[in-house]
């Protein structure tokens, strides 16, 4: 609800179910950020702003008639460059004078309802029920109008901030910065939480002191980037999973982006977030207007776990959106990791009969269909298939793909130009290079330029006839590289500083357009995995490939990672070989299924390879996914508390003396629970990294239950291969059984353990609290059936169900 008082210097309140955000307009024509947190009562500003009554030495007083306070020291709800705020500013222009000083004085307000997914180019929230105040402030030495737009999302929790900046007047300016949002919190003692990585470690939680020295969260790469997520946290120190005030920020973008957070010399905390100014200079003629992205903001003083939940609230309703936003999601096989760019018509069709048999929904041809594509130097802008692997092209293995009861779907990367190919031929001009200069390139490639409309015109052409080509119900996106030496022949020398922006609005046109024409096919975003991981493209695509990295050890931290921000149904993950290829780490089949089921579950194997152990136990995985996976993929998220965490988050062992080393591994367990919108159904899933040595107990407490339901849990049922226990057969066997020899894989063949029985009848309360008490784990001493074998990267699936 947005609520305002007064006229001439009105104060605004935004409220939402359960946060308030308000600000005042001063005497000055300033606003005052007056509060953003828990929500509170209040109708008038009294004892929320700020009191002053001289402003502190060596700060630069705005004017004489306000002599008793400096920008400097005061909560603003945007700051400018040179009237005395010292601090980072949110706007920096160079006027049509030449001079870069600006001062924004509140002018007018108007309020309305609704807001319909986008404008100006680029995607945004929307919802009938949002509602938006636009606050309008005026430069008018240097003729510029600056609206601050702020949409209320009541249900979800969730405040959003764009800016507008119009220029009025008659010379040209330059914008060399303009932010999306900025909140400016009084003096307490605050984390930043980003999430950064690299290809294939995507997502690393790191956790900040708040201090003097700035901290900067941003990218240049073009792209969003795994190098740092635009989603990042402010905490209050202290806060846990469950208790503490937690602050969670998103951009609605794609590109360079930019989030930093400092304490002034007075205390105050001021964090900004949107457009990275690096590398962006943007020209605003007579009568022009620039519209920043949307940021994103959510409160909660429920700790981690109720500001993730309000955040996936958010991305589901209001930002997801088309036929697929939610419809379940299919069990998809991807030939990638199966057979790289070795495929062939009939190798994928051997691949697709496996895949029926083993209960899989949609059979996906990931790269080398198109061109001569058979690595990655050449081909990409070539799309048209490549009739030596797929002599009946798309068309042909599609209609045999759907013959066996198969979805089929492709792989594409539209936005990329290999300099051997037919396309760079012709159209040399549309590659982004900048012209008689040496070029550098990633992967063997070049970025088309998208900031030019010929390119994307192109793109949506081209792109209309492949998907159009066959029946197909899926589209992989790829976008597999970084950008350099930026420049488009399509813009003058003076508005070269726009080309990234301008190349995102391109993009967004372009996957505006083809998602409108295609609505019924299921996109899937990938970036090098999550190299574009943002609700910029997942306005368009309900789904995005998280990372390339399909160890289930390092997914486990990955997806974690991911859920502090977005929704499970949006991280894609799949069950691969082992060794795996990107660690040649070894884990258990089961452990990759308990992993990727919590994401939107796919296969990425040779099916066809695969041991007669292994392909029964995916076929069991598949038939338990499929009755579970509306909670699974639609369900309420949580990290819930580590089955046998020993050590407190500071990694102090807190169990019993004598812990080894290993217990000092952070994140040594990881447990997720998801629960349907009615609490009566729930899955569990705990993993862990390394097994601790004599230690039986384990207990499992999820999180999310209704208290007093009553609910049956039960453990997932699976088997292992007796070799696991090694030359330790000989403890039960009749004879000697030589470890590894002829009898020992005989034995493995003809008889498979079982994995403990686990049920138990419990209340919600009782096994959120005090906890389920788990079957005694595999410490040595002896074994048998009713025992958990639990060993490194050992995992397990909970599901939970209302008996009453
Ligand atoms: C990227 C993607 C992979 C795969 C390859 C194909 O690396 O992230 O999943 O599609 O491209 O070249």
């Amino acid at each position: 609800m947005i609520t305002v008082k007064g006229d001439k210097a009105p104060l605004f309140i935004l409220d939402t179910a359960h946060t308030t955000y308000a600000m005042k307009v001063l005497d000055s024509g300033h606003i005052e950020h007056l509060y953003y947190g828990r929500k509170i009562h209040m109708d008038s500003e009294d004892g929320l702003t700020e009191q002053h009554e001289f402003a502190p030495g060596t700060s630069v007083v705005y004017s004489p008639d306000h002599g008793n306070f400096s920008l400097e020291d005061m909560r603003l709800e945007m700051s400018s460059y040179g009237k005395g705020d010292v601090r980072e500013a949110f706007i920096e222009v160079v006027n049509s004078d030449g001079s870069f000083t600006s001062d924004f004085l509140f002018d007018s307000y108007s309020e309305s309802k609704g807001r319909d997914g986008g404008t100006e180019g680029l995607p945004s929230s929307y919802g009938e029920d949002a509602e938006v105040l636009t606050v309008t402030l005026i430069d008018k030495e240097n003729n510029l109008k600056l609206e601050l737009i702020y949409c209320v999302y009541p249900d979800t929790d969730v405040i959003t901030r764009t800016a507008r900046l119009i220029n009025e007047g008659e010379g040209d300016i330059k914008i060399k910065k303009l932010m999306s949002c900025q909140i400016d919190f009084d003096p307490d003692n605050y984390v930043f939480t980003t999430f950064t990585g690299a290809w294939a470690r995507e997502m690393k939680k790191t956790d900040m002191s708040v201090s003097s020295a700035r901290l900067v969260n941003s990218s240049f790469t073009g792209n969003t980037s795994n190098r740092a997520n635009p989603f990042v946290m402010l905490s209050k120190r202290g806060a846990n999973e469950e208790y503490g005030d937690v602050y969670g920020f998103n951009l609605v973008y794609s590109g360079n982006h930019y989030e930093s957070v400092e304490k002034s010399p007075f205390g105050k905390v001021r964090f900004l977030s949107g457009i990275n100014p690096t590398s962006f200079e943007w020209k605003l003629s007579k009568g022009e207007s620039f519209l920043t992205p949307e940021a994103v903001m959510t409160y909660s003083s429920m700790g981690y776990n109720g500001m993730s939940g309000q955040m996936h609230d958010f991305v589901s309703k209001h930002i997801l959106r088309g036929p697929w936003k939610d419809r379940l999601r299919p069990v998809l096989l991807n030939s990638w990791e199966a057979s790289y760019f070795k495929i062939s018509e009939s190798k994928l069709l051997r691949l697709a009969r496996k895949a029926k048999e083993a209960g899989i929904e949609l059979f996906v041809m990931d790269d080398g269909w198109f061109g001569e594509r058979n690595d990655d130097t050449t081909s990409l802008g070539d799309w048209f298939p490549d009739t030596k692997k797929l002599p009946r092209g798309v068309k042909g293995i599609c209609d045999k793909v759907r013959a066996l009861g198969l979805d089929f779907g492709i792989w594409v990367e539209p936005e990329m130009v290999n300099r051997e190919s037919g396309l760079y031929l012709a159209h040399p001009e549309w590659a982004m290079e900048i012209p008689g200069k040496k070029h550098s390139e990633g992967r063997n490639q070049m970025v088309l330029d998208l900031a030019n409309v010929e390119v994307q015109d192109h793109l949506i052409k081209v792109m209309s006839k492949v998907f159009s080509s066959a029946d197909i119900s899926y589209v992989k996106w790829d976008m597999n590289r970084n950008f350099s030496d930026i420049f488009s022949r399509s813009l003058p020398a003076d508005r070269q500083g726009e080309v990234t922006h301008r190349y995102i609005l391109g993009l967004y046109r372009v996957m505006r357009e083809l998602t409108k024409k295609f609505p019924d096919i299921l996109f899937e975003g990938c970036a090098s995995g999550g190299n574009r991981f943002d609700l910029g493209i997942l306005s368009f695509f309900p789904q995005i490939w998280a990372s390339d990295d399909t160890d289930a050890v390092c997914r486990a931290e990955i997806q974690n990672g991911y859920s502090y921000g977005y929704p499970m149904r949006t991280v894609t993950a799949h069950v691969s070989d082992c060794p795996n290829h990107q660690t040649l780490r070894r884990t258990p089949i089961e452990t990759r299924f308990n992993v990727a089921s919590f994401g939107v579950l796919g296969y990425e194997c040779n099916l066809n390879d695969m041991s007669s152990n292994d392909f029964e136990a995916v076929k069991a995985q598949i038939r338990m996914y499929k009755k579970w996976r509306e909670v699974m993929q639609f369900g309420r998220f949580y990290r819930s508390k580590s089955m046998n965490d020993s050590r407190s988050v500071d990694g102090d062992a807190l169990g019993a003396p004598g812990y080894s080393v290993l217990d000092q591994v952070p994140g040594n367990d990881i447990s997720w629970t998801v629960v349907s919108p009615d609490k009566t159904k729930a899955v569990s899933m705990t993993m862990q990294l390394f097994t601790h040595p004599n230690t039986q107990w384990g207990v499992l407490k999820p999180a999310g239950l209704e208290c007093d339901y009553k609910y049956h849990i039960e453990g997932r049922k699976m088997k292992f291969d007796v070799r696991d226990f090694g030359g330790l057969i000989n403890y039960v066997a009749p004879i000697h059984v030589k470890q590894d020899g002829l009898s020992h894989r005989t034995i493995a063949r003809f008889y498979k353990m079982n994995s403990e029985a686990e049920a138990h009848d419990m209340y919600g309360d009782a096994m959120m609290y005090a906890g389920v008490h788990l079957r005694s784990a595999f410490a040595s001493g002896g074994y048998n059936e009713n025992m958990r074998y639990y060993p490194d990267f050992g995992s397990r699936i909970y599901t939970i169900e209302k008996i009453g």
